[in-house]
């Protein structure tokens, strides 16, 4: 299978802040269109750091940054060109909300393409519906909750409708509502054909949300299909990860017989208990 140009490619990407130690060294990391990949690691593994360089806020100091193919040139036109693509929503959003109201501040971007008022008024509508708040637009930032203001970055980011959105841990801070929000807004913008890159230390979330895994790991980033990297035990020792609960369950029902080996996997009690139902009819058939 030949596997189509990644739209944003680390090759042999080094990074070490200023006179500190190398903090990434020959990582080669591809993001496909259309995937939704989660990065894994534990706390200083570099996740923040890689999302980083893929957005264009850091540069590599060794290897290169390329988009559809293309080395990034760090002048004007170069980080225009991947501004246009990337949109990086940090992990604080007090340190990406700036504007007077929620309105303002998800306006700023389209704005700033110079898109006519009436497309940027659609986009912030949508933006705002789809984080689920309309209700704050007139707001003042700085008067919101932390999960409010985490949602109201991310709307910011959403109205510039980039072709690849990533997310520095998104739903640290949202109550249960607020992530299950986000994840029927993600699957929207996935069914648009948005690429989607999230920073998250929750392996439950990852194996439900995301096709793809990249584990930042002191041996180096390993990449591929979330559930077989969830499922490789020597990976999440060396990335101090937790298994996640569906892949726990789905051992257990292996080592009772319950589950063909090469059957898929419950992720979640619904996806469990419809198992159990289909399971249940086939014994009484
Ligand atoms: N601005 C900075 N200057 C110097 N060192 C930094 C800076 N930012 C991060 N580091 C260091 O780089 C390493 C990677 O940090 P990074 O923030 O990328 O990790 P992370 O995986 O995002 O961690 P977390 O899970 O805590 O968010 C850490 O050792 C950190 O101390
Ligand atoms: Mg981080």
């Amino acid at each position: 299978m030949t596997s189509p140009t990644p739209v944003v490619e680390l090759v042999q990407a080094g990074f070490a802040y200023e006179d500190g130690p190398p903090v990434l060294s020959g990582v080669d990391f591809a993001v496909a269109e259309g995937r939704a990949v989660a990065l894994l690691g534990r706390n200083g593994s570099g996740k923040t750091t890689l999302l980083r360089l893929l957005s264009g806020g850091l540069r590599c100091v060794s290897g290169s940054l390329r988009l559809d193919g293309t080395e990034v040139a760090y002048d004007r036109k170069g980080l225009t060109r991947l501004r246009t693509t990337v949109q990086l929503v940090v992990q604080d959003p007090d340190d990406q909300l700036f504007a007077a109201s929620v309105d303002q501040d998800v306006s700023f971007g389209p704005m700033n393409l110079g898109l006519p008022e009436e497309e940027v008024r659609r986009r912030v509508r949508e933006a705002l519906d789809a984080l689920d708040i309309t209700a704050l637009a007139d707001r003042p930032t700085h008067l919101l909750s932390y999960g409010q203001r985490k949602r109201a970055a991310i709307a910011g980011a959403v109205a510039m409708r980039p072709r690849v959105l990533i997310m520095d841990e998104p739903t640290a801070g949202l109550d249960p509502h607020g992530q299950e929000r986000l994840l029927d807004a993600l699957q929207r913008l996935r069914e648009a054909g948005t690429t989607v890159l999230m920073a998250t230390h929750d392996v439950d979330l990852a194996l439900r949300w995301a096709d793809e895994a990249a584990v930042l790991a002191p041996s180096g980033l390993r990449t591929g299909p979330v559930a077989e990297l969830l499922a490789d035990d020597a990976l999440l020792d060396e990335a101090r990860l937790r298994r996640p609960w569906g892949t726990a369950v789905a051992r257990l029902l292996r080592t009772h017989g319950l589950l063909a080996t090469g059957a898929s996997e419950p992720r979640t009690p619904e996806e469990l208990d419809a198992w159990l139902g289909a399971a249940a009819s086939s014994r009484t058939e």
